[in-house]
């Protein structure tokens, strides 16, 4: 008989970046159904309002929110250093890019640095006091299989440049905050029905044989971040092994 020792997330309060959509919005109903206290992240106050409200109805509780263009670096650190208790930073939003690179402008490879890339070493960084304030704190970056192996068949380079970046910033961070009250973990999905796809003027097929439904995904980070504190799921590669 298996003796669970699990972590329970009932009145933690999680931070969910790019919650307004996809995998970060079925995140956050989630948490909010597992008794976590939520904030809600994205770049449109309407859509942020809304679904605050609805999380607010699964567990009557002041879930709060953060609203902030990740495309503009230099106000992240006013926007998430409101935030003054937090127990989970789940790093997720994320913009697609795919095909030649000669066709990708400046100022598109600029804006995948800064969504991709930057704003998790930028929230990480300005949360970073408040999470060593909890007895144990936890971050989890949403990442990629784009974050460890390259498509032999079609391109995603700038893509897949920032998605390793965040595989190098995941375990850095892991063995800097060892045996120290902080579990860094790396999640690595690869295709999801979502409209992260679409959002980049790609019209893939909404179920995609390659993709799997981001509920999956959920469950996956539900189990990564319920484990006892003493171990850690550093990473988890999560594949779709039945294209079809
Ligand atoms: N879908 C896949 O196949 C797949 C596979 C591997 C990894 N991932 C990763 O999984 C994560 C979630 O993606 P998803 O598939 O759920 O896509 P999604 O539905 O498009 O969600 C992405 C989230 O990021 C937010 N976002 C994008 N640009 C932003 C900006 N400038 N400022 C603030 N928020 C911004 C979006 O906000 P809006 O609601 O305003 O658009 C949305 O909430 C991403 O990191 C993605 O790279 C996805």
């Amino acid at each position: 008989m298996i003796n669970s020792m699990s972590f329970s997330l009932k009145n933690k309060v999680v931070l969910v970046t790019g919650s307004t959509d996809g995998l970060g919005k079925l995140l956050v109903q989630e948490l909010a159904r597992q008794g976590a206290q939520v904030i809600v992240h994205g770049r449109d106050a309407a859509k942020v309002g809304q679904l605050v409200k609805h999380l607010n109805e699964i567990n009557s509780k002041e879930n709060q929110s953060v609203v902030c263009d990740l495309n503009k670096p230099e106000e992240v650190g006013k926007a998430f250093g409101a935030i003054e208790t937090l127990d989970v930073l789940i790093n997720n939003a994320g913009v697609w890019e795919e095909g030649d690179t000669e066709n990708v402008t400046p100022e598109r490879i600029i804006e995948l640095v800064n969504v991709n890339l930057a704003s998790y070493l930028l929230t990480f960084r300005t949360l970073l006091p408040v999470l060593q304030k909890s007895g144990f704190s936890q971050v989890l970056n949403v990442i990629s299989v784009a974050g460890y192996e390259v498509p032999i068949d079609y391109y995603h380079t700038i893509y897949s440049a920032t998605k390793y970046g965040l595989q190098g910033f995941t375990e850095a961070t892991a063995k800097e905050f060892f045996n120290k009250n902080l579990r860094v973990m790396g999640f690595y999905p690869g295709g999801m029905e979502t409209r992260l796809f679409k959002k980049a003027g790609i019209e893939y097929e909404d179920k995609e044989p390659w993709m799997f439904p981001p509920q999956e995904s959920v469950e996956a980070i539900l189990f990564m971040l319920t484990r006892n504190p003493k171990v850690s799921v550093k990473r988890m590669d999560f594949i779709n092994q039945l294209e079809k």
